[in-house]
């Protein structure tokens, strides 16, 4: 086991009569990517936010590289490095000037600012935009750039919220590049958010999250151990009453995912016939499938992580800020 690098214990975080994280317990040991799969509104950035000294737990403890979060807030300011979930370039200013700006604002020692913002551009491929103004650049140059930003001060612990939210599939896969690029570089510690679930598989370990709680910890693949069988996904003519027939006539407990249904089975081979016979004609599509993450939650929860279900707070602050941009 790696020295723990990240301990929380018992943190719970209040908004009012509101829980939105409840009497979680953690560690993340040195070097590890950890993440923290959830969907909206189950408390992954508010609990960033309270490692990360922004907010204040309403009780627990945590301690970061050995400091109090209470007692020590500047030493673990200057640990962390933090990418937010919402946008937070300055659009106006070029891409030199926020970084700039962030590594005054850290202290960066004067003669290290320039080397290390030409180290931190390189290592996400953006040496050339120095001099362009965040406004024009793309949504995953921009997301770049809040990374290069993230590591200016030379942090242990790197904090990325939900890094590629928004982004277009291909997009995704190259901030993971550099993501896991500048994991080996500087054998940071990493830990992020997400709720898609392809993402998640990139950790070493997986806090599953829902609704404030830890209901599940632990590796990708033993956390896909937990779902046995297959996963068969039937596409039929009339998914309704293919429900009530595999509810009525199998033992299995089949649920509808988006216009499919989905079942765990024992055995894909053994049941395949079966169930070929009893839905016969209506069947328009079969699939058979190794488990995924996907899987699990829905295992644990009975429900799907939705990318659209975004929290009434999350759809709040979106409208004020559309509102702000016109
Ligand atoms: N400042 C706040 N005031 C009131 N409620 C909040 C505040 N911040 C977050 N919440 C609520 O706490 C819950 C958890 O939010 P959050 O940590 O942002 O979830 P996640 O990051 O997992 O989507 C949500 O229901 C959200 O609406
Ligand atoms: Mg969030």
């Amino acid at each position: 086991m790696t020295d723990q690098i990240i301990n929380v214990q018992h943190l719970t975080k209040k908004y009012g009569t509101f829980t939105a994280v409840n009497d979680i317990s953690f560690s993340v040991g040195e070097g590890e990517i950890f993440g923290f799969l959830g969907p909206n509104g189950a408390g992954k950035t508010t609990t960033i936010k309270m490692i990360c000294t922004i907010a204040e737990p309403t009780c627990g403890e945590i301690s970061v590289n050995g400091y109090s979060t209470r007692r020590d807030q500047n030493t673990v300011r200057a640990t962390v490095g933090l990418i937010f979930q919402d946008p937070s370039l300055d659009n106006n200013l070029t891409v030199h000037e926020n970084l700039y700006f962030h590594a005054k604002l850290y202290h960066v020692p004067a003669g290290e600012i320039k080397p290390r913002i030409d180290a931190a551009l390189e290592l996400v491929n953006l040496a050339d935009r120095r001099k362009s103004i965040v406004r024009i650049l793309s949504g995953g140059m921009k997301r770049r750039v809040e990374i290069a930003r993230g590591i200016l001060h030379t942090p242990t612990i790197l904090f990325l919220d939900e890094p590629t939210i928004g982004l277009d599939p291909q997009t995704r896969k190259h901030i993971w590049e550099y993501i896991l690029a500048l994991k080996e570089k500087e054998n940071m510690t990493m830990f992020l958010t997400t709720h898609y679930m392809e993402e998640a598989e990139y950790c070493d370990r997986i806090a599953v999250i829902d609704n404030g709680k830890i209901i599940a910890l632990d590796t990708p693949a033993n956390l896909k151990n937990m779902v046995r069988g297959d996963q068969v996904v039937i596409k039929t003519s009339d998914k309704d009453k293919t429900l009530k027939r595999l509810e009525e006539q199998t033992g299995f407990e089949p649920v509808i995912r988006g216009d499919n249904i989905h079942l765990t089975v024992p055995s894909g081979r053994d049941e395949i016939p079966k169930l070929f016979k009893l839905l016969g004609d209506d069947i328009v599509e079969f699939d058979v499938k190794k488990t995924s993450l996907d899987d699990v939650f829905l295992h644990l929860t009975g429900r799907e992580i939705r990318e659209d279900t975004a929290s009434a707070h999350d759809r709040m602050k979106q409208r004020a800020k559309m509102r702000r941009k016109i």
